[in-house]
């Protein structure tokens, strides 16, 4: 049975979206089909195709009383939306149902789990947020919400874990078919911390032990977890808020993190080896990855900044996107991050220029554009005579630009937002140490309308960042402090009508 809150949300969206089916969109990134989107959830490859549902308030560009939106797509790049998956309808969700997962049941159905939340008024009249887990089960396009619900709750909790932090269950099945689930909290003294439940069902869960613990480290509150296994090794992906910067590492305020370790599926103990910052630019949080038919794990985020999110005006029918998503693999102990190969499908008119030394500034014929794919290989022209500083600056005309720049010497690549278009005291411009000989680097960008990815040497590092400049500012060009030797390959991205369906 479909509830009324949740039938009044799929007509709202079908039909606000027709009214705005003109404003212009990021061509391949999945954006909210109408309102508000936050984080990834529920990402999943179910009967034939990917699922990606997300945080979705409808009726607003503003986050507000959380929904599930709902979209589906074979290649992760055409999507397609289906009717909202779930509202806030029941006693125990009224206030919100928050981020979680989705498994196939061992029946066929699809299991999702997710947050639900519940106001409770204080002595002093003030609201607390009560967050307990629960579960729908459906058939991909309807859920219907499981009548024992909350399956965990208060009760559930180890000594001194919040009830007010206790949320986005993430799902994943063992190698013996049961399910484990690790879920976010924060300790007594309101430090993060990942608790691990099991269940032999994916109905009846037991709490298992406090996977990993924060200790101070990294933030407050640690979200949106993810656990799974990587090229032998085992990762835990979190999404600590309130963190302070280390070097170049883990950037102020909210952002995900990844610990890769060993993890005893008897003992279900993770012993952490290595520990970075996932995304080095301004905009990529609450990540989570699904592991396709062909044995790939995908990571997908929402590409936005919790402290830059809400500048936009009430009027704008649409606010959010995802970030491209990601095929993740672990080399020398860290995290590599690259597109999905899907993207080469989308390639067209390809330009190419090879051995250009220059110095100062050039244009190149034919490069230009807001929906591309550019690799740049850069090199000195000689090892006695490295340049000083090479920028490429997009989204570009007389009045704006974007720009990544990148300083041999400090090793030092640079996102600079700046010029964008952006009339806000927000941060513009982000930093990260990079591996580079005598100057040699490689950088592939992927620019899509309102947002720029960079994936430098192979994925080593990579930074997300949303520009909201005017579409028609399309120019590029390159600079050159010293002497730069470049190779470039550009491709448009054009991503209609691949399969003639969407
Ligand atoms: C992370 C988050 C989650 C929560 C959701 C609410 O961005 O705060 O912890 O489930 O957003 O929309």
């Amino acid at each position: 049975m479909i509830s009324q809150i949740l039938r009044d949300a799929r007509k709202y969206e079908e039909t606000t979206e027709k009214i705005n089916s003109d404003t212009i969109r990021p061509a391949f990134h999945l954006s909210t089909r109408v309102g508000w989107m936050n984080d990834p959830n529920g990402f999943s490859f179910y009967k034939g195709e990917y699922h990606l549902f997300y945080q979705y308030h409808p009726y607003n560009s503003h986050w507000g009383l959380m929904y599930w939106g709902h979209a589906v797509s074979k290649d992760l790049l055409h999507w397609t939306y289906l009717p909202a998956a779930l509202a806030p309808d029941t006693a125990y969700d009224r206030d919100g149902c928050f981020s979680g997962s989705a498994v196939t049941l061992p029946d066929g159905r699809q299991l999702l789990m997710y947050t639900g939340v519940l106001k409770e008024t204080q002595p002093d009249g003030s609201t607390c947020d009560i967050q307990t887990q629960c579960i729908a089960v459906g058939d991909g396009i309807d859920y219907e919400k499981y009548l024992k619900n909350p399956v965990l709750s208060e009760k559930d909790l180890p000594e001194g874990a919040s009830k007010y932090d206790f949320r986005d269950p993430k799902i994943f099945q063992k190698s013996d078919g049961s399910f484990g689930c690790v879920i976010g909290n924060c300790d007594s003294k309101k430090d993060g911390q990942i608790l691990l439940y099991n269940s032999l069902d994916g109905f009846n869960w037991r709490f298992d032990k406090i996977l990993e613990a924060n200790k101070g480290r990294l933030g407050k509150m640690w979200e949106c977890p993810d656990f799974f296994t990587l090229d032998g090794k085992q990762v835990l992906i979190i999404s600590p808020q309130d963190m302070m910067p280390q070097g170049f590492e883990y950037h102020n305020g909210n952002g995900t993190v990844c610990m890769i370790g060993e993890y005893d599926e008897e003992t279900n103990i993770f012993q952490e080896e290595h520990t970075q910052t996932v995304d080095y630019g301004i905009d990529f949080y609450a990540a989570q990855t699904v592991l396709a038919p062909d044995g790939r794990r995908i990571m997908i985020g929402w590409m936005q900044n919790w402290d830059t999110c809400n500048m936009n005006s009430s009027e704008q029918p649409w606010f959010g996107q995802m970030s491209l998503p990601r095929e993740l693999s672990i080399k020398n102990g860290r995290l590599i991050q690259k597109p999905i190969k899907e993207l080469d499908n989308i390639h067209k008119n390809e330009v190419r220029y090879e051995n250009i030394t220059f110095t100062d500034i050039i244009k190149l014929e034919g490069i230009k554009g807001r929906k591309i794919d550019m690799e740049l290989n850069l090199q000195s022209n000689s090892e006695q005579n490295i340049y000083r500083k090479f920028a490429v600056r997009f989204a570009q005309n007389d009045t704006y630009q974007t720009s990544i720049s990148f300083r041999p010497y400090e090793s030092i690549i640079k996102v600079d937002r700046k010029f964008s278009g952006s009339r806000r005291a927000i941060i513009h411009q982000r930093r990260s140490l990079v591996r580079n000989e005598n100057g040699k680097i490689k950088l592939r960008i992927i620019l899509d309308n309102f947002s720029v990815e960079v994936f430098v040497n192979d994925g080593e590092q990579v930074l997300s960042t949303t520009i909201y400049t005017d579409l028609k500012a399309d120019h590029i060009s390159f600079f050159a402090d010293g002497l730069v030797t470049m190779d470039v390959v550009k491709y448009d991205l054009i991503a209609e009508d691949v399969y003639g369906e969407n």
